[in-house]
């Protein structure tokens, strides 16, 4: 007792005589420990958790298998007595993981849009708080789905194919695509996201913009959009676009029945999760055209196996879930999930909440 109290007045004696930085260190202990699941987190996000608590963070990256395996006893290990977990992935959060953090842990930040794999139940019944970081990925995620959209109509894959084979198949007649223009156009999911592939396809002089949800929303009059049921929109778009977020009532909503009702020319396009379609039926409709390309930045598995069936078809245009991947993105997320961090242990409402 004694040594410890002599320890800290001379610790903080020379603190304050040496560097105003060791100052700052003394009080390290007394600060709140948050840690980050990665270690591919932006340094801008790193900066804000830096100046409010001690952070630890992932010697792995939290992604593919290492994400799964190598990361797992790294986290373990870190967690407990943390107040703050930023989570840098689409890895499911544990119950295990959460029995480790124990009662320390007040706010789960996940660095997505999506919050499918958060196991918000669990979080819930434990009375942690829960944020995510939409809005700032939606204009990235929408150029993804303009460039699924042309890449799936004017046929990337097979064209690509041919360019690397060095056999061009040439003719007035050869490799045709589908216009965007003069299209049906039809988002499932009229949210953030969605309503920015609106505002960016404004200008391919679509004919007709659609979109079916729980309710109407009230920016789609400016956006031009008419409120349909589902049914409707699948029989009438040319293009139909996957923009909503992954629940029990939207798994598998694109599957045999819901594609036998797309038009022969319909162009399928996912930015939402891989596990809204049905990829058994998907492949089917492929094969057989019944509906005639695909556009996915999202799949079940990821990563997709490189012998799994969905590649050996020429009529789909796959991305390895790069929706939000832009450096300025990415970095706009770090620092919106460390902010709703800062505020969850500060008192104060989250930014971007999903539980609070
Ligand atoms: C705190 O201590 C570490 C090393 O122990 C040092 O790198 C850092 O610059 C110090 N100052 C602050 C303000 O963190
Ligand atoms: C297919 O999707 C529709 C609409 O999302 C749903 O009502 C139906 O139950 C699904 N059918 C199957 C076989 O999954």
């Amino acid at each position: 007792m004694l040594r410890n109290t002599l320890c800290a007045i001379v610790a903080v004696t020379f603190a304050t005589l040496v560097s105003p930085a060791l100052a700052e260190n003394s009080t390290m202990a007394t600060k709140q420990k948050v840690l980050v699941s990665s270690n591919d987190f932006p340094e801008s996000g790193l900066e804000v958790l830096r100046k409010h608590f001690t952070v630890l963070q992932s010697r792995y990256i939290h992604f593919g298998e290492e994400g799964i395996k190598e990361n797992k006893d790294e986290l373990l290990n870190l967690i407990p007595g943390c107040a703050g977990l930023v989570w840098v992935s689409h890895h499911p959060i544990t119950k295990e993981l959460l029995d480790k953090a124990g009662p320390s842990l007040k706010v789960v930040a996940t660095a997505s849009a999506g919050y499918n794999h958060c196991n918000v139940e669990e979080l819930k019944a434990r009375g942690i708080k829960l944020s995510n970081t939409p809005n700032v990925l939606a204009p990235a995620v929408a150029e993804i789905a303009v460039g699924l959209i042309l890449g799936a109509a004017r046929r990337f894959t097979e064209n690509l194919d041919q360019v690397r084979r060095g056999e061009w198949e040439i003719g007035f007649q050869k490799v045709l695509g589908q216009d965007v223009r003069g299209s049906t156009v039809g988002i499932i999911g009229l949210g953030g996201i969605g309503q920015a592939v609106v505002k960016r396809l404004a200008g391919f002089e679509v004919s007709k913009f659609v979109y079916t949800g729980h309710r109407e929303k009230p920016e789609a009059k400016a956006l031009g959009a008419e409120f349909v049921t589902l049914d409707q929109l699948l029989t009438q778009s040319d293009f139909v676009l996957l923009a909503v977020p992954l629940t029990s009532e939207t798994k598998h909503m694109i599957n045999s029945t819901t594609l036998a009702k797309m038009k022969k020319n319909a162009i399928l396009v996912n930015v939402g999760r891989g596990d809204l379609v049905d990829q058994d039926a998907l492949y089917d409709a492929l094969k057989n055209h019944q509906i005639y390309a695909a556009g996915l930045d999202v799949t079940t598995p990821e990563p997709l196996p490189k012998d799994h069936k969905l590649l050996t078809l020429p009529n789909i245009f796959i991305l390895p879930h790069i929706g939000s991947a832009t450096v300025r993105t990415r970095s706009d997320m770090a620092v919106l999930a460390a902010d709703n961090v800062v505020n969850a242990l500060s008192g104060k409402p989250l930014v971007t909440p999903v539980l609070e």
